[in-house]
């Protein structure tokens, strides 16, 4: 496969605002979340301890020094959150499931109060008219089976499928949508070799053979799910991030694939071909993973989608150089809506993949909370309006292009913890104002809202 040359800002917002019949009948708008990010309450209801409560209780791992103790005290708020969300005409909502709320240990007896936690908040949504996405693990992994080697160790994977058996077995087919993981790259890249995330290691074989259990965990779920859920679509949620030579040299256009390799196909691969990229492979050494009979074809299971989480392209220049007149969110991450029109069509055109969903994009920016003359509060936030035009317009392109892409997420309904930058870093459609937990639609979000309410096409 070919790494795409560099199309410069072809994607612009639309003058005209887009509607839903700009995209295919059926196509599903919603929000995202996750469980860490969002529930706060990590210490009720015989929820075991995640490894992001030990990492956030480490000093210096998280820069402000928060943790997701409290959040946006979702677990409490859920019924109003709900609303909100109802509020702003989506169809549907996609949120993931604390596994140590379900299993305190990671493993065996279930918390009663765990389950019933996500059976209220899936029945919520239906009574809402919201369809639930379920993603089954945003890294909050039980602390205990950190302790006994974390997703480096080969039983970690057979866990997470019991667990996720568990869970499709309550809540079954009422939820539409069971995704695995959410992005295995940061779950063991970023967690194991970069140390940036829970657990904070700084290890490549140890990442690569987390990355190899996350995705052998994954194929087991999915195995295991299958008949217990027959009716829901199954797949799995990876972080893209399309790679750009600087230049035509060789040496940009060689980095350029290395890194293409590293972060995107190392993890598309072996899902969709059952195989990894012999080029990565040769290239990490002996750091590469123990991978025994089967295990390939465990992972390659058939997908009924695969989410997509795009929110920046990766650019690589062999001098350093950085692409000009571009710009970036607060979280330094290049605006690059071509970026997203031109994943969705490689992926379309290269691989065999199942329907897309655009699981998560979206941006930091500074909000300000502003009151108005009518003592209402607002954020005017029109860089973040200016990012979601501009990638929906993406979305579309690949869509009127023919990529069988069926729905898109934004991060995220609300500011929340944003890993290892705290509480300072907001995504939101609605902002949070954490003194009181008081919400804010903010400009974005009226705007998300004008959208998701305008009149469907026909059949
Ligand atoms: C993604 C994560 C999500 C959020 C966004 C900004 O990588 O899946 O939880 O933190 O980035």
């Amino acid at each position: 496969m070919t790494t795409i040359q560099g199309t410069q800002h072809a994607v612009q917002p639309t003058t005209r605002p887009l509607t839903r019949a700009d995209f295919p009948a059926g196509f599903q708008f919603g929000v995202a979340t996750s469980s860490y990010q969002i529930e706060g309450a990590t210490r009720e209801d015989g929820r075991g301890d995640s490894i992001w409560d030990t990492f956030c209780r480490e000093p210096g791992r998280i820069s402000d020094g928060t943790s997701g103790e409290v959040a946006c005290d979702h677990y409490h708020r859920w019924p109003q959150d709900l609303d909100l969300v109802r509020s702003l005409g989506v169809d549907a909502y996609r949120f993931s499931l604390a596994w140590p709320r379900i299993q305190p240990d990671g493993r065996g007896a279930v918390n009663p109060a765990g389950l019933d936690f996500y059976e209220r908040l899936v029945d919520g949504m239906l009574e809402r008219g919201l369809r639930p996405y379920a993603t089954l693990y945003h890294w909050d992994l039980p602390q205990a089976l950190q302790d006994a080697g974390g997703w480096d160790h080969r039983d970690t994977a057979h866990r997470f499928a019991e667990y996720a058996r568990t869970v499709a077995a309550r809540l079954g087919e009422r939820v539409v949508s069971y995704a695995t993981l959410n992005e295995p790259w940061c779950s063991s890249i970023l967690s194991y070799q970069l140390g940036q995330h829970a657990p904070g290691l700084q290890d490549r074989r140890a990442a690569l053979s987390a990355a190899h259990h996350l995705l052998l965990g994954h194929g087991e779920a999915v195995k295991a799910m299958r008949s217990v859920v027959p009716g829901s679509e199954l797949g799995i949620v990876l972080n893209f991030s399309p790679t750009y030579p600087a230049t035509e040299n060789p040496e940009d256009r060689a980095a350029a694939r290395r890194g293409d390799g590293e972060f995107n196909r190392w993890f598309l691969e072996p899902l969709l071909l059952g195989e990894y990229p012999a080029d990565i492979w040769e290239g990490y050494g002996t750091d590469v993973p123990e991978v025994h009979p089967g295990d390939l074809e465990i992972i390659r299971q058939p997908l009924d989608f695969l989410g997509v989480n795009y929110y920046t392209r990766g650019y690589v220049s062999a001098s350093g150089q950085k692409p000009a007149g571009a710009s970036f969110t607060q979280m330094g991450w290049e605006v690059f809506p071509q970026g997203l029109t031109d994943l969705l069509l490689r992926l379309n055109r290269d691989y065999p993949v199942p329907p897309m969903f655009v699981t998560e994009n979206g941006a930091a920016y500074p909000d300000t909370l502003s009151v108005e003359a009518d003592q209402t509060a607002a954020v005017h936030d029109a860089e973040r309006v200016h990012y979601f035009a501009a990638h929906l317009e993406a979305v579309r392109q690949a869509s009127v292009q023919g990529v069988d892409v069926r729905g898109y997420f934004a991060w995220s309904l609300m500011d929340n913890f944003e890993w290892a930058y705290g509480y300072s870093r907001r995504f939101g459609l609605v902002y949070v104002d954490y003194a009181d937990q008081t919400r804010v639609l903010k400009d974005s979000g009226r705007w998300y809202q004008a959208l998701a309410s305008s009149e469907a096409p026909g059949p």
